[in-house]
């Protein structure tokens, strides 16, 4: 209602266990972290979605048994999933390979964290794991034709799939926009392992609160 968040933070902090916040600005999170006193989950921001990479990075280990010798590429938009991907995917030890449109590139932070690791960002090539995202996220809503124009070439339909490993998994957090980042027949054809994906989602945040909260 217009307080500080700050002000939120240490209310709320008597009153919870924990907070997932689902927001905008991932400087309001840094905030109600460093003002609250009780654990805070990223549930979403314009800068990343971590809680949603460990779902992913859950389902890639179930369906391919392993990370060893894994490539992931994502195609499209370098937003918010791009972000937490390169970060949760180098950490594990797979390589990552990313293709979007200029204008649209993941954040120089994130770029700069993946410099260090010294694997190129190239695309769908051999990949074993090939993820796209919605090219509006939330928010964006209003730049949707703008941004259909310039993701259009970036749809993860069969010649992208068939640059890919013939036994590549798919993976889309949801909800996803058939015929635009991707095909209906890529999509269902994967579907067992995108909705996994979705399952995951429940496991993956379950584990994330009973790190931070057990007592
Ligand atoms: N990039 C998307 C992720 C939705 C789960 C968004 O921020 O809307």
């Amino acid at each position: 209602r217009g307080e500080p968040v700050q002000d939120t933070a240490r209310v709320l902090s008597r009153y919870l266990d924990g907070i997932m916040i689902r927001t905008f600005e991932q400087k309001e999170v840094e905030d109600l972290a460093e003002y609250g006193s009780i654990p805070i989950i990223n549930g979403l921001t314009d800068f990343c979605h971590p809680c949603q990479i460990l779902a992913d990075l859950m389902t890639i280990r179930a369906v391919k048994s392993s990370f060893d010798g894994l490539k992931v590429c994502f195609i499209g938009d370098g937003n918010n999933m791009a972000n937490s991907l390169i970060v949760g995917c180098l950490k594990v030890g797979m390589s990552f390979h990313i293709a979007c449109p200029e204008g649209y590139r993941p954040d120089p932070q994130v770029l700069e964290f993946a410099k260090a690791y010294g694997k190129p960002l190239e695309a769908a090539q051999d990949a074993d794991v090939v993820i796209t995202d919605v090219w509006a996220s939330m928010g964006q809503e209003g730049e949707a034709e703008k941004r259909k124009q310039a993701f259009a070439g970036y749809q993860i339909n069969d010649a992208v799939m068939a640059a890919a490993h013939a036994d590549a998994m798919v993976l889309h957090c949801l909800p996803a926009h058939r015929e635009e980042e991707i095909t209906e027949k890529v999509f269902e054809a994967h579907a067992d392992e995108i909705f996994e994906e979705a399952e995951n989602r429940l496991h993956a945040q379950k584990a994330v609160m009973v790190k931070l909260m057990e007592q």
